[in-house]
């Protein structure tokens, strides 16, 4: 793993959208795994303003809620559509979510064929949860799991009710790319800021490798990309 901490989260978010925007000029079809989030917010505000043409590249997000439709305030497809792909120039049919609606099992099956047809990702973009999970892969999933459906954890539902109305309105359940796909990828580019984040990228980077912690998976990937800022590195003995 490659570490670079920065004194804000905006220097992070900028430096972890020059990343993804080098990777797009270097390779106009690449294949960009996107992320959803808090964190990603300012990435995305950067990237958008960036003289970058996603024109040929083909996403796809990580993760959707079940039981969101498309236009739910919500759902990842409306955060991709509002902060992101309303404002690039990114083909319609190269965007790819799994769908929180129908069948969670059949969405995640079909979002395996997906990959399986366009993969692997080229860079896969990621955020960490409190918890140390990567996508909605929540501890104990599988280092070699498929897009699967997954029931949130506690810390989860209760970190994401900050985006509800309240916490009993997050849904129970995602579908979720799982870690197989995300270690497939070429290049990952793992971003965190906040104090909130600071145990879990030490668990991740410096604790024991195993599932209860889904992101130390990552420290058998070649090519990981660690950005961050100063809180959230505060505990790594860097
Ligand atoms: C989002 C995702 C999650 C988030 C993580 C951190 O698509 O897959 O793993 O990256 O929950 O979320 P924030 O940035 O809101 O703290």
């Amino acid at each position: 793993m490659n570490f670079t901490v920065f004194d804000t989260p905006n220097a992070a978010e900028i430096y972890a959208a020059e990343l993804i925007a080098a990777q797009v000029q270097l390779q106009p079809e690449s294949v960009i795994g996107w992320a959803t989030g808090g964190t990603m917010l300012g990435l995305y505000d950067a990237l958008r303003r960036m003289d970058v043409s996603f024109k040929q590249t083909r996403g796809f997000n990580l993760d959707e809620y079940v039981g969101l439709g498309p236009d739910h305030p919500q759902s990842y497809h409306h955060y991709m559509r509002n902060h992101f792909f309303d404002h690039i120039d990114i083909a319609a049919d190269h965007i790819h979510l799994p769908s929180g609606l129908g069948n969670p099992q059949e969405s995640a099956a079909q979002y395996e064929r997906l990959l399986a047809q366009y993969g692997p990702i080229d860079l896969q973009l990621l955020g960490i949860g409190q918890n140390g999970h990567i996508g909605f892969n929540e501890p104990g999933a599988a280092f070699d799991g498929g897009t699967q459906v997954t029931a949130l954890s506690d810390t989860t539902i209760a970190a994401n009710s900050r985006f509800f109305d309240d916490k009993t309105q997050v849904p129970k359940d995602a579908v979720t790319m799982g870690i197989g796909a995300i270690l497939k990828a070429r290049k990952i580019v793992l971003l965190a800021c906040g104090s909130v984040k600071a145990d879990a990228v030490k668990a991740m980077a410096e604790g024991p490798i195993g599932r209860f912690c889904p992101a130390s998976s990552l420290r058998g990937h070649p090519n990981v990309a660690v950005v961050l800022d100063q809180a959230a590195a505060a505990h790594l003995s860097l």
